[in-house]
């Protein structure tokens, strides 16, 4: 049945129905459903969770978030190999000789080492790399050995988990090529002098 009411409102008789009995200081209420569609995504978002904990989480037929975790990992491992730390000197001191591994070396020195060792290698928060004075050795290898291990406790980061290993490669050839070239307002000599 179709009614309206004085103000031209239909399904009066309908919506009277829907008047909950209860009654706050006069004030009465509709009871008024949630529309189908909220209800159902509301729903759709808990069928979901079900679905997700078991497929994703750690019960249920899913690898688990660990192993997922582990997984990506292990891809990002493969796609980028720590260097070994094997790296024959004849091949870093051919290198040196190289400009275009020397240019890159070059870049990735602006980009990660100059902030504490300057452009030019004399030295700011890290020790002046470009005189014959080495506090862990100055051999080429020794050299590679220091940048890929760091010194942690001094402030020096690893770069062999951060740089790929040729990258590695390169920039110690740099580093190499900047021995003796005497840049202004160095830091003073630290360690001990080594003829390479
Ligand atoms: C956050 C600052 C910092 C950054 C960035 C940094 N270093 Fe160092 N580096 C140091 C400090 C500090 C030392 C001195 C360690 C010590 O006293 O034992 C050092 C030492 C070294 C040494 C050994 C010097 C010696 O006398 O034996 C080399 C080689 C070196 N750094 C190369 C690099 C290279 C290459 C990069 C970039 C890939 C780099 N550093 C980035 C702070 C830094």
């Amino acid at each position: 049945m179709s009614t309206q009411d004085d103000k031209g409102n239909k399904d009066f008789a309908a919506t009277n129905e829907r008047l909950i009995e209860h009654s706050y200081d006069g004030i009465q209420e509709y009871d008024n459903p949630m529309p189908r569609w909220w209800l159902l995504t509301f729903a759709g978002t808990i069928i979901f969770s079900v679905i997700y904990v078991f497929n994703v989480g750690p019960i249920g037929n899913g690898k688990g978030r660990v192993a997922d975790y582990d997984d990506d990992m292990r891809k990002f491992a493969a796609a980028h190999p720590a260097p070994t730390g094997t790296v024959s000197a004849d091949k870093l001191l051919a290198m040196v000789k190289d400009k275009e591994e020397v240019h890159e070396g070059g870049e990735e020195f602006k980009k990660y080492c100059a902030s504490c060792h300057r452009m030019d290698g004399g030295g700011l928060i890290g020790p002046n790399l470009t005189d014959n004075a080495w506090i862990h050795g100055g051999q080429i290898t020794d050299i590679y050995t220091t940048v890929m291990n760091g010194v942690l406790e001094k402030g020096m980061p690893a770069w062999g988990t951060m740089l790929k290993p040729e990258q590695l490669e390169q920039v110690v050839a740099y580093v190499a090529s900047l021995q003796g070239s005497n840049p202004a307002n160095p830091k003073p000599p630290q360690g001990t002098p080594v003829t390479p």
